[in-house]
């Protein structure tokens, strides 16, 4: 059994006051580590402040990004070690927004993966297709080449342990949401390559979340379905009221 994963992706909101005013709204209210694993993934200016709030709280807290060295000359960036040092657990790595505006490539986001495990982080690998690309009926290839070389050189025990967010482009910020059968299709395929990568013991382990315009209303039929371990959500999780209620809907 794989235990679900739920993981808010605030991207460039809230200040830090309004990040504490939102783990105030949630506290209490957050359902059993045992049941399910609930992540907070935050611009680097809340991380500290984030960590300290959620100490002995069923809730983990994750990045958005990082560089895959372990310091150097690197302007704007932050390290693996950085966020390790923190206690950050998470971290979310090759998101389409990072691909489409800040460069990352599948080079950049596997060193990115293998410093996060290197350094103790567990890695959300984003992957998914654009319009044009599911246009074309390209989607399998797309994410099939996304996550094999996001995946290129781990163990399978790093294997395992990474968390994949299949995340089509055109639903992301959109209100178009994929289909959960679709979604699940694609997830589905997704566990296929990773199979043929490093075998079905790994990709039985491995969790896959889907991403794209995921609500409180539409998360039970994600849920519901055979191989959608979870979701990655950005816009229903900047409300405390909306994330506990995504929350809930974990059980499918
Ligand atoms: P939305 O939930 O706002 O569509 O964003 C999805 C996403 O990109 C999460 O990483």
């Amino acid at each position: 059994m794989r235990k679900p994963i739920i993981a808010g992706n605030w991207k460039m909101h809230k200040t830090v006051e309004e990040g504490k005013h939102f783990i105030n709204e949630i506290d209490g209210l957050v359902p059993n580590e045992a049941d399910i694993d609930t992540v907070i993934c935050a611009p680097f200016v809340h991380l500290p402040v984030l960590v300290d709030l959620v100490k002995e709280k069923p809730v983990a807290i994750g990045a958005q990004n990082m560089h895959f060295e372990e310091q150097g000359a690197f302007t704007g960036e932050v390290s693996p070690t950085m966020l390790k040092d923190l206690g950050v657990d998470y971290v979310i790595l090759g998101h389409s927004e990072r691909r489409q505006y800040f460069n990352d490539t599948d080079q950049t986001v596997n060193k990115k993966t293998k410093a996060a495990h290197q350094y103790g982080l567990v890695p959300i690998v984003c992957v998914g297709e654009n319009l044009d690309q599911r246009e074309g009926n390209q989607t399998k290839d797309v994410v099939k080449e996304q996550v094999t070389l996001a995946f290129d050189g781990l163990s399978a025990e790093q294997a395992s342990q990474t968390v994949i967010a299949y995340e089509p482009v055109w639903a992301i910020g959109t209100g178009k949401s994929s289909s959960a059968e679709d979604a699940n299709e694609v997830i589905t395929y997704i566990r296929s390559v990773v199979s043929d990568q490093f075998g079905s013991e790994v990709a039985d382990k491995v969790r896959i979340q889907y991403g794209g315009s995921v609500k409180p209303e539409n998360i039970k039929e994600y849920m519901g379905q055979s191989d959608i371990d979870g979701a990655l959500v950005g816009g229903a999780s900047l409300k405390g009221d909306s994330f506990l209620q995504l929350l809930e809907g974990h059980k499918g």
